[in-house]
């Protein structure tokens, strides 16, 4: 999808845009024509009007009204698109409008649109933002996840590709999107790794595309093998590759956008590239989607690319685990014991409760190595935190909560909520072992606690550390949404992207 920013004079003239298209207008609720609403009612002799007497349409957000093949104008068509109320339009609501008018294009086969919203008087928001963010939520509508389809691919292509946002301050636009245009890649690269299956996405290859991508950003990246994580100590990542014919891997990517030699900002990821359980194999239905066990790796190197693309002035480390979680004669079992890279020794009395094992060597080493102002980490690490929170919100856990506000209020910002659960010394008793400093499971319930109880003790003192257990949000069901495919969110890289601006860059 081709995204330009356009002066009124340049598309509409007075009637509508020129080569065709549709031209898409707006109105608030109450069935109050914006401006170019009007002017479009106004050229096509009241097609709008009519039309929006033979309608249920108010306004209200999301509501669409299409008129085909008005006289009087040369388009195709006229989209009136609902903005709800006035005084609560802002950024979120406008990239969710955005998305709507792009999905809505998609079906009707549109292949150009100029999109002339007006703000509303009362609106939140100027107009810079208003364009640039109808363009964000339109371009993140635009992903898709194609490249295994070989027949029928008619059907599927999307094909509206000319999208022009008609705005009177075209430099301002152009210059609120280019943040956000940054962060749509680094969203796609995420959905990509997300979506790419388990025999194509293993641990090294996902560790070759993080550096191919970054590295030409200005990220500098290093990528530590079995043979060096095995010299450093890191038994218990390597416990879970252990029975994986692929070898794990340790992707460390810095970008140094803020001040020479300030402390970063440290995001790490659970990257498990396939978890079917190991021994403790997990059931057919339970295993699929485990590929998508890499979202949180997938976050963090969508984070970075969107950071170091947009040249952020900030500090920023991310340090990802990857590895495969398979059973075979070679594979860590029940009852093994696990000496980690901090020197706690771990029981595992289940393969299954991986994740957490793979993030405790990255969180020692990410502290011993940069001693890191904050730390965030992000993983799909338990069922129950889906089983509590569903899918609209990721659950966080955190040893700070001016950490947790922020990540909150960022995450309100962008639409990618989440929810404080707590993290108590009751809870972690439960994770005693009777023969090691710790066990990996807890007990039957507050199985996203216990989880996290676990990470807290490769927590050093003084790290200021919240953890995101995103299980829920990371990928979305076909099943749920008949009309979007199976596919990765590239949840949290919008959220880290806005906390970082907000609070930590210069
Ligand atoms: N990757 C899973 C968690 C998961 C489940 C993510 C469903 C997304 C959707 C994790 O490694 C896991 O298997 N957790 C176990 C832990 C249990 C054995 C203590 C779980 O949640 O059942
Ligand atoms: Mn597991
Ligand atoms: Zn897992």
């Amino acid at each position: 999808m081709q995204i330009s920013f356009v002066a009124p004079a340049d598309v509409t003239a007075k009637s509508g845009a020129k080569d065709g298209g549709t031209w898409v207008v707006g109105a608030v609720e109450g069935v109050v024509l914006l401006p170019a609403a009007a002017r479009a009612d106004k050229a096509s002799g009241g097609a709008l009007s009519r039309a929006l007497k033979a309608s249920r349409f108010t306004g209200k957000a999301g509501q669409m009204l299409e008129v085909l093949a008005p006289s009087g104008v040369a388009v195709s068509r006229l989209l009136l698109a609902g903005l709800g109320k006035a005084e609560s339009v802002e950024e979120k609501g406008l990239e969710t409008l955005g998305a709507q008018i792009a999905g809505r294009l998609y079906s009707a086969g549109e292949t150009v649109a100029s999109i002339e919203i007006d703000v509303p008087k009362h609106a939140k928001v100027k107009k810079a933002e208003l364009a640039a963010h109808l363009a964000f939520g339109a371009k993140l509508k635009s992903y898709a996840f194609d490249k295994y389809r070989t027949r029928n691919l008619d059907e599927y292509e999307k094909k509206l590709k000319t999208v022009r946002i008609v705005t009177p301050d075209v430099a301002a636009a152009k210059k609120a999107h280019a943040g956000l245009e940054a962060v749509a890649g680094g969203v796609f690269f995420a959905r990509d790794l997300v979506n790419e299956p388990p025999n194509v996405l293993y641990p090294a290859e996902f560790a070759r595309r993080a550096k191919a991508q970054l590295s030409k950003l200005g990220v500098k990246v290093e990528i530590l093998g079995e043979a060096e994580m095995k010299k450093q100590g890191f038994g218990a990542l390597l416990g879970v590759g252990q029975g994986s014919d692929r070898e794990s891997q340790l992707v460390v990517m810095q970008w140094n956008g803020g001040k020479k030699g300030g402390k970063p900002f440290a995001l790490v990821g659970k990257g498990v590239c396939f978890d079917s359980g190991g021994l403790s194999i997990k059931v057919g239905a339970g295993m699929q989607g485990m590929k998508g066990d890499m979202a949180g790796a997938a976050c963090v190197v969508g984070t970075l690319q969107a950071l170091a693309t947009r040249k952020a002035k900030v500090n920023v480390v991310g340090v990802v685990g990857l590895v495969e979680n398979m059973p075979d004669g070679g594979a860590f079992r029940p009852d093994d014991v696990l000496t980690s890279l901090s020197g706690q020794t771990i029981e595992v009395l289940n393969t299954d409760a991986e994740g957490r094992l793979v993030l405790a060597d990255a969180l020692t080493y990410t502290q011993r190595r940069f001693q890191p102002k904050a730390l965030i980490d992000l993983a799909t690490l338990t069922g129950a935190i889906v089983q509590a929170l569903g899918f609209e919100h990721a659950g966080i856990f955190s040893n700070d909560d001016e950490l947790v506000r922020r990540v909150q209020s960022a995450g309100r910002f962008t639409g990618e909520r989440v929810w404080q659960l707590p993290l108590d010394p009751f809870y972690d008793k439960m994770i005693r072992s009777k023969i090691a400093d710790m066990k990996n499971i807890g007990g039957a319930n507050s199985g996203s606690i216990t989880a996290a109880q676990f990470l807290q003790r490769f927590i050093e003192k003084g790290t200021v550390w919240a953890h995101l257990d995103i299980a829920g949000v990371a990928w979305q069901d076909g099943e749920q949404k008949p009309t979007i495919p199976s596919w990765g969110t590239g949840w949290g890289v919008r959220l880290l992207n806005r906390l970082m601006k907000e609070h930590y860059e210069a």
